[in-house]
């Protein structure tokens, strides 16, 4: 079965997106939920702070983001992976000033895959040391401005990108007056194409893959990168790097990936032994899954990072060679869980479907631009009644949003409370990553607000887009 590494893709599979009816509507599971999510009776409370009154400060649509929450997953990651192990934030979930401060608070690095992402994370001084640069097509502009900065690692994916860096590496060369040794080298590891795609419960290990990352391991163009990059004194190899899906549960993939880049490791110190010292860090991609609903079950961090050491110290002993440093690129396991949206019920609608079935079509004040993963990926989302608690039975809901298409679904089956009314307040749960990083203005939708909650306070880390935002690159 093949599966896109987000999620489903529309159409190829038949996912059942029947929820199960929760035993009590009002509670809130600590699986799903952030973890200072709380409610007693009444509204849901987030580290203290009343939805109700969040609303009423901020306007909805607005992201809530549990501030502590987010910390103690890096905390979780930091400690799982511990010295021998390098833990990278993936800035494309999502990124503001305040997370790149946290980030460096937290002692974690960073991997960007744009110039935009990497501005914003020098402009609020991330140490560039602890900074990786990501993506399939990377400009000259890029690539400079990571080199010019001093940034950790380039991740580099093409046979382009190395003749690219290898023109700056000269420049740097040149610069530094032309003698032996003199300028700095720059640090890239390679994107190798391991010939594995991992989702959620399944992985799929092939010899090719179609797609458009990395050097392909099977087809010989690993060993030609490497080549390439060694044949180029401006360049210092540092490290292999393989990233093999998203929300993934299930650590066999990361198993099939390591094995494959060890035994590229070996080749590679075989033919060169003078890189067994600087290539110092195998690094495994992001991946981690999160529980979007009680029933996703992914595992602990803390089994999942014994998982991968073990695996990559298994390997490489099988293969006589000394244990790296592991990376590891988290994005959606350290910022999706503590993130809720709140959106308030504009229209209900009750929906006669065959068989007598009644879906309550709930409409909130936002949607695909907002969230666009259910429409993309057929991702499935929780949402509560959040303004308040209720005893009616459970209803079929479907929470959709404003967006002009049929298809601006934010949770495809729900179970809410019967007595659901406009006017209420509802959460969805687990919408840090990619919500807003992929949100736009559709319909000229302003983009909502996000605010960290932390101890009873709260403040904004992005205000909401007004409407002086929307028209401001109208020419006139
Ligand atoms: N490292 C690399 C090289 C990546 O390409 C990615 C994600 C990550 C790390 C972080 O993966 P994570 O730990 O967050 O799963 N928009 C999709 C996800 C696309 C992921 C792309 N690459 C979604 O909304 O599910």
């Amino acid at each position: 079965m093949r599966a896109h590494p987000a999620g489903p893709r529309h159409g190829e599979i038949p996912v059942d997106h029947t929820s199960v009816v929760p035993v009590d509507l009002n509670d809130l599971d600590p699986v799903v939920w952030p973890r200072g999510a709380r409610r007693t009776t009444g509204a849901m409370t987030l580290a203290g702070n009343d939805v109700r009154d969040l609303a009423a400060q901020y306007g909805t649509p607005l992201l809530a983001m549990d501030e502590q929450d987010f910390r103690s997953r890096c905390q979780d990651f930091a400690d799982a992976f511990g010295a021998a192990g390098d833990v990278h934030y993936a800035a494309k979930a999502f990124l503001s000033t305040h997370i790149v401060n946290w980030l460096a608070q937290e002692g974690l690095a960073l991997d960007v895959c744009s110039a935009g992402e990497l501005a914003l994370a020098l402009r609020a001084d991330f140490p560039p040391a602890k900074i990786a640069l990501h993506g399939s097509n990377k400009s000259q502009a890029e690539l400079e401005m990571a080199v010019d900065a001093g940034i950790g690692a380039i991740v580099v994916d093409s046979y382009d990108e190395i003749a690219r860096l290898a023109g700056i590496a000269e420049r740097l060369h040149l610069e530094s007056g032309g003698g032996n040794g003199s300028a700095r080298r720059i640090p890239v590891m390679i994107r190798i194409t391991v010939g594995v795609e991992a989702h959620t419960h399944e992985f799929i290990a092939t010899a090719h893959e179609d797609q458009k990352f990395g050097f392909s391991l099977a087809g010989g163009d690993a060993a030609e990168g490497v080549r390439r990059i060694v044949a180029c004194s401006g360049l210092e190899l540092i490290g292999l790097h393989s990233h093999i899906g998203s929300q993934i549960f299930d650590p066999s993939g990361f198993e099939v990936s390591a094995h494959r880049l060890v035994g590229l490791l070996k080749t590679i110190i075989k033919t060169h032994p003078d890189l067994a010292a600087s290539i110092t860090t195998l690094d495994l991609g992001g991946g981690l899954g999160i529980a979007y609903t009680s029933t996703d079950t992914p595992p602990p961090v803390d089994a999942m990072a014994k998982s991968l050491t073990e695996i990559v110290e298994r390997e490489c002993q099988a293969a006589g060679l000394a244990v790296p440093r592991i990376a590891v690129e988290p994005g959606r396991a350290i910022v999706g869980p503590g993130t809720v949206t709140l959106y308030e019920v504009g229209t209900i609608k009750d929906v006669h479907l065959d068989g007598g079935v009644v879906r309550k079509y709930v409409s909130i004040d936002g949607g695909m631009s907002d969230n666009i993963r259910t429409a993309l990926y057929d991702a499935d989302y929780t949402a509560v009644l959040a303004s308040r608690s209720s005893d009616a039975p459970a209803a079929r809901c479907r929470v959709v949003g404003k967006h002009c298409e049929s298809g601006d679904i934010v949770v495809r089956d729900c179970y809410l409370p019967a007595d659901i009314a406009v006017g209420d307040l509802i959460a969805v749960a687990a919408t840090g990553a990619y919500c807003y990083s992929m949100a736009s203005n559709y319909n000229r939708l302003p983009r909502p607000p996000l605010v960290a909650v932390i101890d009873g306070t709260s403040r904004q880390l992005l205000r909401r887009e007004t409407d002086d935002d929307l028209m401001r690159l109208e020419t006139w």
